[in-house]
């Protein structure tokens, strides 16, 4: 499918920084925009911010039980983004089980849980770009369970290819977005991974945003994990 003007967007965590920067992209393009927030007044405020063809809708996916029915509302959709993260930081010597469950509800069970609820509304013709993350392939202290998750989601995206054919599944994996608000109070640690990056310039979310137009777009795509990086993971 062309980036037609008429596509319909569903963007699960469309008030961050990169799922917001996605909704914007998509209403410029005249796409219908649903985005989701667990408050459904800020789902409704940015969602005016951003343009008349925006929905703001209420939806917690770390409570997988209630997703079906809080998308019950949304139509028909072409695309679907999986974006939603709830960050955590969880060593394996002061394990916290709860935060653990949660993190790994929201990305795993919570993303399945979205995909089967939205399925009898999505074409054959329809594309779903998920979000991971490099802590798989660059962990740290603290990362234990955000690597098995991220690791987990490089999974998913094959199953649910050939489980759900022939709706396509891609993921995307940035890694250090710089200009995100998840960066704006580490200017350090930013400056750490942009000497390890070639060249020096770490990827943006301008370069995520393009890299989720080229997933949902080319139809020879599918089952592939995307590294937007910079080359980060080269040295
Ligand atoms: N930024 C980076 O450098 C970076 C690096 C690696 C991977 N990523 C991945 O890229 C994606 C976007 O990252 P970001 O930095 O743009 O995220 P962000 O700014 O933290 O935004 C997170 C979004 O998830 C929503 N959300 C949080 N908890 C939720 C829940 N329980 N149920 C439903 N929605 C929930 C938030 O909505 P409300 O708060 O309004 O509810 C918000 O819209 C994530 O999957 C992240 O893992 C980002």
């Amino acid at each position: 499918m062309s980036e037609k003007l008429d596509a319909k967007v569903l963007i699960v965590g469309g008030t961050g920084g990169i799922g917001r920067a996605l909704a914007e992209r998509y209403a410029s393009l005249g796409s219908e925009v649903v985005i989701t927030s667990r408050d459904a007044g800020k789902a409704a405020s940015i969602a005016a911010e951003i343009g008349p063809n925006v929905r703001g809708i209420a939806l917690d996916i770390a409570e997988p039980e209630g997703i079906a029915g809080m998308l019950a509302d949304v139509g028909q959709i072409d695309r679907l983004l999986i974006v939603a993260i709830e960050r955590d930081s969880n060593t394996v010597r002061n394990y916290d089980i709860a935060k653990a469950r949660r993190a790994v509800t929201v990305k795993l069970v919570g993303y399945t849980e979205v995909v089967h609820a939205m399925l009898d509304r999505m074409s054959e013709r329809a594309s779903v770009v998920i979000f991971g993350g490099l802590a798989g392939e660059r962990p740290y202290p603290g990362s234990t369970t955000v690597t098995m998750v991220n690791g987990a989601v490089r999974s998913m995206i094959k199953t649910m290819a050939v489980e759900l054919a022939p709706i396509r599944f891609n993921a995307i994996h940035p890694g250090i977005i710089g200009d995100t608000p998840a960066w704006a109070d580490k200017p350090e640690a930013l400056a750490e991974v942009a000497a390890r990056t070639p060249g020096g310039r770490l990827a943006t979310t301008a370069d995520v945003v393009d890299a989720v137009k080229f997933l949902f777009n080319n139809r020879g795509v599918n089952g592939v994990n995307l590294t937007i990086d910079g080359g980060w993971m080269l040295q």
